[in-house]
């Protein structure tokens, strides 16, 4: 039997990676956050002075291999290696992020993040998230889940993480930015994030945390069997 593959795909905030996380723990599998590979590509070019919307030059950076993107576990939690060095602490930042959405655009950068996940995924089970895992990376995962969202819902979840940390920025204006991500989510030309034609879609406006962990873990079971 192929090794157990999840796919959980959905636009940003919609909780994937906290989500896929305890989804992991319960079923022992491990997580692979996708998203933070393309963060390693992005902060990679900004360390190397490379503008990340300059095609030609990111394009080079990984054809000639100097933007070597690995992944490995320590305890189960997700380290990522750029260049050998584990780079986990520094792409959370908003500059990377947006690095990130700049370099996931091109070719060469998927071509190279596509063929390493794919690889990870077909040795042992796992989860992987990110926003093309159901419809590019594996076709024929387990279980495909499209985990979303109203932008009103995720403008108020991102607006509580804000005020964690101090930043009062009104709510109008987080909601603005939820509906411009999902825009150049959706609308870039390659692999724009859309929902796999099998995949389950999974609203979670109106459930909590464990209920969709829950719902999640119920359609595993359904597909692959009780782990
Ligand atoms: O999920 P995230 O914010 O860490 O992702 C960072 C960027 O990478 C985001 O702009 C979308 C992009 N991305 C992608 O194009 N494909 C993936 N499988 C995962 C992330």
């Amino acid at each position: 039997m192929k090794p157990l593959t999840i796919a959980i795909d959905g636009p940003s905030g919609a909780g994937k990676s906290s989500i896929a996380d305890v989804v992991c723990k319960k079923l022992n599998i491990l997580h692979l956050d996708t998203g933070a590979m393309y963060r390693a590509v992005g902060l990679c070019a900004l360390e190397m002075g490379i503008d990340p919307t300059d095609e030609a030059a990111v394009s080079q950076m990984c054809e000639e291999g100097r933007a070597l993107v690995d992944v490995k576990y320590q305890d189960g939690q997700q380290l990522t290696l750029l260049n050998g060095r584990d780079v986990s602490p520094l792409i959370r930042t908003q500059e990377v992020g947006g690095a990130a959405s700049a370099v996931s655009r091109y070719v060469p950068v998927r071509r190279m993040l596509v063929r390493r996940q794919q690889e990870m995924a077909a040795a042992q089970p796992m989860l992987l998230d990110g926003r093309d895992i159901g419809t590019v990376v594996l076709p024929d995962a387990t279980v495909k889940i499209f985990l979303t969202a109203s932008p009103e819902e995720r403008a108020r979840r991102r607006m509580l993480q804000l005020q964690e940390k101090g930043d009062n920025t009104p709510f109008e204006e987080v909601l603005a930015e939820v509906n411009a991500r999902d825009l150049q989510d959706t609308t870039r030309e390659l692999t724009p994030l859309r929902q796999a034609d099998d995949a389950v879609l999974l609203d979670s406006s109106s459930l909590t945390f464990d209920e969709t962990v829950q719902a999640i873990l119920t359609l595993v079971e359904e597909k692959y069997g009780k782990q």
